[in-house]
């Protein structure tokens, strides 16, 4: 199977030597696609500004912003006939300055506001290319969707929101005001959140078993054309939401 991978951050500069960004490390993301090449998956990690080693078996590409992780992210989908999973760990910046000056500002040149235009969303644009006849789309069983959410609030209602709204297979929730949990951690305590609102959640464990939880998840999916089975992956807690919380979205 044909797995691409987003990590880290995207920064959006404007100037130089300043930019807009977040504190993502790509370790989540080079964790996904480490995992998926040990397992035998043909893995195209597209990775933000990190420091992270490439993991073996993986082909990287690598991206500043969030208009080129856009464009590296539709090159690396243009064989729709191949069995595909997109998964987008990176935490993409959502806006970017709207204009980015060819040398460094000078202090007296820069104003106390900034001016921001909206970023692409790569998943929603992938997810809403369905029309474009060589472009696969999350209603072919030959490409999954796969999204995190990182949240600090209503974290398994926002994550439920996102994943209908960019019509993902599931979305990694996790609860980045957490110790232990989201940016630059070694470990995360997740929950796999489904479009009809199922979840599984696991406890506090590594980022690389998060990874293969979520390798043996879409590999199961693709298996069945997008479907979850019954059985689940093993070795965590299944639980269905409260009925609080999948009706609580905007
Ligand atoms: O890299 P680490 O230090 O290991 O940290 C890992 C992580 C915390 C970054 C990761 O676990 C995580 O949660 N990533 C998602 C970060 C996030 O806040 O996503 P979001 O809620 O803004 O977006 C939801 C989904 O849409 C994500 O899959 C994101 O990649 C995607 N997205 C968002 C904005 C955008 N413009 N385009 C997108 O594709």
């Amino acid at each position: 199977m044909k797995i691409v991978v987003t990590a880290g951050p995207t920064r959006e500069y404007l100037d130089p030597v300043r930019f807009l960004s977040n504190p993502s490390t790509g370790k989540m993301g080079f964790s996904v696609a480490a995992e998926a090449a040990r397992r035998g998956h043909d893995v195209t990690l597209i990775a933000g500004p990190v420091a992270l080693k490439t993991p073996s078996g993986v082909r990287r590409v690598d991206v500043v912003s969030a208009r080129e992780m856009l464009e590296k992210s539709l090159e690396s989908l243009k064989h729709p006939n191949t069995q595909t999973v997109f998964v987008s760990t990176a935490a993409v910046a959502d806006w970017r300055p709207a204009t980015c000056a060819a040398q460094k500002l000078k202090k007296h040149e820069m104003s106390s506001t900034l001016k921001l235009v909206r970023n692409p969303d790569i998943l929603k644009t992938i997810s809403q290319l369905s029309k474009h006849p060589n472009t696969p789309t999350p209603q072919r069983p030959n490409l999954l969707l796969v999204g995190f959410a990182a949240e600090t609030n209503d974290v398994l209602a926002e994550a439920a929101r996102k994943c209908r709204e960019k019509g993902l297979a599931f979305i990694v929730a996790n609860d980045v005001t957490e110790a232990g949990s989201g940016f630059g951690t070694a470990t995360d305590r997740v929950t796999f959140v489904y479009p009809d609102g199922r979840q599984e959640k696991f406890p506090l464990m590594t980022k690389r078993r998060v990874a293969a939880a979520l390798v043996r998840t879409v590999e199961r999916l693709s298996a069945e054309g997008g479907r979850l089975s019954a059985e689940g992956g093993g070795d965590f807690v299944r639980s269905r939401p409260s009925r609080g919380q999948s009706r609580r979205d905007p």
